[in-house]
C-alpha cells in the first residue's frame, strides 16, 4: 500500500469544531475593529521576494532562514508571505492610498515561516494584523494599544502583560548600535556562535538571545532607552502618560527589540506565561521609515499583529469556551414522494428565516437511523415529515434536548412556529 499523505510539518488542519471557535473569535475581533473605524484589506499570499528582503531586513532570522521562497514558471523569485505589514505597505503605495491620507486597515490570514515547529510555533500560522498610516503622533500608538486591550477584554481574556520599549529614530539607533557593538566586542569571548554572528551585522538582536549563559552580560549592556533622541523620548513619555490615563498597565522592557528591522520609536508586545516558550500573543510598533523605503511618500505608520493560534490556545485554557454552533432543526423525512416536498420545505424555511440553522437529512435511512443522526447533530428539534404528515398537511416537531411533548403543526403555520419557538430574529 502506498504511504498515506500527511499535511506538511508545522502546517495544521483546522477541523470543523475548531473552525467554529475561530469564527466566533474572528467575529468578535472584527466587531471591535469596526468600532474603531478600521477597514479590512485582503492581499495576495505570495509577493515578490524583494519586498520582504527590503522591509523585514536582510539580516533577520526571517529573511535569512525562514522564508518559503521559490522561482515560478517565469523565473521570478516569489515568497509565501512571512508577515502582513510589507504587503499592506506595497498595496498602499501601488494604489496611491498613502498620499496625504490617513488610513486604518486590518487583515487576517495565513503567514509562512520555516521555523522549528513546537507548541505555539508553526510553519503556517494565522495573524490578524492592524495597520494605520499618516499619523506621526503618540495618539495613534495609544489608540491601537487601547484597541488591542479592548480585544482581550471583549474575549474575556485576562492576565496578558503589555511590554513596551522605544527604539528611537534610525539615527539614535545607529549611535546606540555602535555603543552596543563596542560593549559586546569587549566581551566577544563570552558570546555564543549566534551572537558572534550578530555582533557585526545586527548587534541589537543579541539582546533578544534566550541563552541563559548570556543573560548577565546582556543585563549589563548599555540600554537604548537611555540614549534616545529628545523627540523620541518625548513621544515615548506621551504614550506612557496616555496609557496611565486610560488605566492600561504596562512594563517597560529595554530589551524588547523585535525581530524585524522596520521599527522606529514605539515597539510593544502582549505576552503570557501560559503558553510555554512562545509567549508573545500580539506584537508590533511604529515603522515611520518603511513606506518611503519601499518607494512611497514619507508616511508615518503604526501597527501590530496577533498570532491567532496562540490567542485561540489561550482562550481554550479558560473554562467557559462555548460549544460549537449546533443546528436548530434537523429535518427527518422518508419516502421518495416526500423528497421534493421535504427539500422544498427546507428551502422555504431558510428563505423566510435567515438565522435558522437547519440540517436536512440526506442519504436516506430508517426513521430510527435518522433520529440518531438528528441527535448527534446537536439539533434542538427534529422536524418529522413522512407520507402521513404530508397527506395531513402537518409537520411534527420533536424536542431532542428535553422531555417536552412532540408538537403537531400545520405546514402553513410552521414558519411562525419556528420563529416564535426558536426566537429567531425577523428579517427578510
Ligand atoms: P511578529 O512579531 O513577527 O510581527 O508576529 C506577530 C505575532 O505573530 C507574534 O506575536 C506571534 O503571536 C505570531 N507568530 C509569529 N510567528 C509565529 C509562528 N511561527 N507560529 C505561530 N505564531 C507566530 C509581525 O509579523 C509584524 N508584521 C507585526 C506588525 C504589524 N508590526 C507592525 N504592524
Amino acid at each position: 500500500m502506498a504511504p498515506s499523505l500527511q499535511a506538511v510539518r508545522g502546517m495544521n488542519d483546522l477541523l470543523p469544531a475548531e473552525v467554529a471557535r475561530w469564527q466566533r473569535v474572528e467575529r468578535c475581533l472584527a466587531q471591535v475593529l469596526a468600532a474603531y473605524g478600521y477597514q479590512e484589506i485582503r492581499l495576495p499570499i505570495v509577493e515578490p521576494t524583494a519586498l520582504f528582503e527590503r522591509s523585514i531586513g536582510e539580516v533577520t532570522d526571517i529573511v535569512e532562514k525562514e522564508m518559503y521562497t521559490f522561482l515560478d514558471r517565469s523565473g521570478d523569485s516569489l515568497t509565501l508571505r512571512p508577515e502582513g505589514t510589507a504587503g499592506v505597505v506595497r498595496a498602499g503605495i501601488q494604489h496611491g492610498l498613502l498620499y496625504n491620507q490617513q488610513q486604518r486597515w486590518w487583515y487576517r490570514g495565513p503567514m509562512f515561516r520555516h521555523e522549528r515547529p513546537q507548541q505555539g510555533r508553526y510553519r503556517q500560522f494565522h495573524q490578524l494584523g492592524v495597520e494605520s498610516f499618516g499619523c506621526a503622533g503618540p495618539d495613534i500608538d495609544l489608540e491601537q494599544i487601547a484597541l488591542s486591550a479592548r480585544l482581550w477584554r471583549r474575549l474575556g481574556l485576562s492576565g496578558l502583560r503589555l511590554e513596551l520599549n522605544s527604539l528611537g529614530t534610525p539615527d539614535s539607533r545607529a549611535r546606540y548600535r555602535d555603543l552596543l557593538q563596542a560593549y559586546f566586542s569587549a566581551h566577544e569571548g563570552a558570546l555564543d556562535e549566534d551572537s558572534r554572528r550578530r555582533l557585526h551585522r545586527n548587534p541589537l538582536r543579541i539582546l533578544d538571545s534566550k541563552n541563559p549563559d548570556l543573560q548577565s552580560l546582556i543585563a549589563e549592556a548599555p540600554q537604548l532607552i537611555a540614549h534616545l533622541d529628545e523627540e523620541s523620548a518625548a513621544h515615548f513619555a506621551a504614550l506612557r502618560a496616555g496609557l496611565d490615563a486610560l488605566g492600561i498597565d504596562y512594563v517597560c522592557n529595554p530589551r524588547l527589540v523585535r525581530g524585524l528591522d522596520y521599527y522606529s520609536r514605539t515597539v510593544f508586545e502582549w505576552t503570557t506565561d501560559r503558553l510555554g516558550a512562545q509567549n508573545a500573543v500580539c506584537s508590533g510598533g511604529r515603522y515611520d521609515g518603511l513606506v518611503e523605503q519601499l518607494g512611497g511618500p514619507a508616511t508615518p505608520a503604526f501597527g501590530f499583529a496577533i498570532g491567532l493560534e496562540r490567542l485561540l490556545a489561550l482562550l481554550a485554557l479558560d473554562a467557559g469556551d462555548a460549544a460549537p454552533e449546533t443546528p436548530h432543526v434537523y429535518l427527518v423525512w422518508q419516502g421518495e414522494a416526500v423528497m421534493p416536498r421535504a427539500l422544498q420545505l427546507a428551502e422555504r424555511w431558510r428563505e423566510a428565516l435567515p438565522d435558522l440553522r437547519l440540517v436536512s437529512n440526506a442519504g436516506g435511512g430508517s426513521f430510527k437511523a435518522q433520529f440518531k443522526r438528528a441527535d448527534r447533530s446537536g439539533a434542538a428539534y427534529a422536524a418529522v415529515l413522512g407520507e402521513s404528515e404530508l397527506a395531513a398537511g402537518q409537520v411534527q416537531f420533536k424536542p431532542l434536548r428535553s422531555e417536552a411533548a412532540q408538537q403537531q403543526v400545520a405546514l402553513t403555520q410552521a414558519i411562525e412556529w419556528l420563529r416564535t419557538t426558536l426566537t429567531l430574529a425577523e428579517r427578510g
